[in-house]
């Protein structure tokens, strides 16, 4: 793959301006690794890994990533320092850029683990799992959570949140999924889009904590939308639009990052530029259809899109499925540049 000079990568506090959000089955490494060939700037996030996938599974394939995918973060779930400690030190060893605490996620399976979401009633707990991981790396340590968890809602109780964590372990990196999870009734989905975004509780941390670095989550769709809450906030993550349209990325490190060198790739260009990647995965017995499936929004109302999906969809999980799939697939769809 070209343009993959270490010397392109900015450093992991610059990348924050832009990141790409942790999303479970969908922030794989093939898709990290797919996302470099749109934006070398932007920070890429993991999927959750939780403590117990780390110390006790299969810590290859969960730690999995290839090195052009740097900057990356690796998103952890876990409430035991102990464990977490222990598992920022192996992520660190493997060469992750970041270690991020998942305060956010909402799931029942999670809350039966007491941590995600459930966390955001924990400050102390918070801070000390954060500390307990900053004592053994010497990469960053950062939280995502939410602005709230059922009735502990307030813009305070957000703030005391986010103050107690700060007071316990010095973090000065928040991202916040700006609105609140509901612990009971609501599924995760649901629990994406039904509680309301309030921007303005983000913003307001900003200006209470101006010297830490805070990035807005939830609902940006654009990159113009993106540049709007970099006006007021540090950085700005992108979860669902990153994954259904993954070529807006494609102007990020111009746009966003100032990057005056880098022309953005055509989708065409995008795509052809991960073939290797894909030969010496199938070569390893890796299913097309694992990187693949990642392909699928690159191509929203471009003539042919729907032909494009189909073809992938239809044939990439075949038995012996290799890149002339792929190939095939971008010969049914315009080959078009930024429009
Ligand atoms: C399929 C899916 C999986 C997700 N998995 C995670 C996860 O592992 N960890 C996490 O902190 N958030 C997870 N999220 C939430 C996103 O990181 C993000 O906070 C949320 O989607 C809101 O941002 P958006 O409106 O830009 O999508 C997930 C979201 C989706 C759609």
């Amino acid at each position: 793959m070209e343009n993959k000079a270490p010397s392109s990568i900015i450093s992991i506090e610059d990348s924050r301006k832009l990141s790409i959000a942790p999303m479970l089955d969908w922030t794989t490494s093939h898709y990290r690794t797919f996302m470099r060939e749109l934006t070398q700037h932007t920070l890429l996030y993991t999927e959750m890994v939780t403590t117990g996938a780390i110390l006790f599974g299969d810590q290859e394939r969960h730690l999995k990533f290839n090195e052009v995918e740097a900057n990356v973060a690796l998103q952890l779930g876990g409430s035991d320092p102990e464990a977490l400690a222990k598992c920022a030190k192996i992520s660190e060893d493997r060469g992750y850029n970041e270690i991020n605490l998942n305060v956010g996620c909402p799931s029942n399976r999670v809350q039966s683990g007491s941590f995600g979401a459930c966390l955001m009633a924990e400050p102390k707990l918070v801070g000390e799992c954060i500390k307990a991981m900053q004592d053994v790396v010497s990469i960053p340590v950062t939280v995502k959570s939410r602005i709230g968890i059922d009735d502990q809602d307030s813009y305070e109780q957000f703030e005391d949140f986010i103050g107690t964590v700060n007071q316990v372990s010095d973090c000065q990196t928040f991202i916040v999924h700006a609105r609140k999870a509901i612990l009971s009734g609501l599924s995760p989905k649901e629990n994406r889009e039904i509680p309301p975004l309030k921007y303005d509780f983000v913003y307001r941390l900003k200006e209470q904590f101006p010297d830490f670095h805070i990035s807005l989550n939830g609902g940006v769709k654009s990159l113009e939308e993106a540049e709007e809450h970099l006006t007021k906030v540090d950085g700005v993550m992108i979860g669902r639009e990153a994954y259904n349209n993954p070529y807006l990325f494609a102007e990020a490190d111009q746009r966003i990052f100032g990057d005056t060198s880098a022309e953005p790739v055509s989708r065409h260009e995008a795509i052809k530029s991960l073939y290797p990647y894909v030969e010496s995965e199938l070569a390893n017995g890796t299913y097309l259809n694992h990187i693949a499936r990642h392909l699928l929004g690159m191509f929203q109302a471009v003539p042919g899109a729907r032909k494009f999906r189909r073809h992938i969809s239809e044939n990439a999980t075949k038995p012996g499925a290799d890149l002339n799939v792929l190939i095939d697939a971008l010969d049914m769809v315009a080959d078009q540049s930024l429009s």
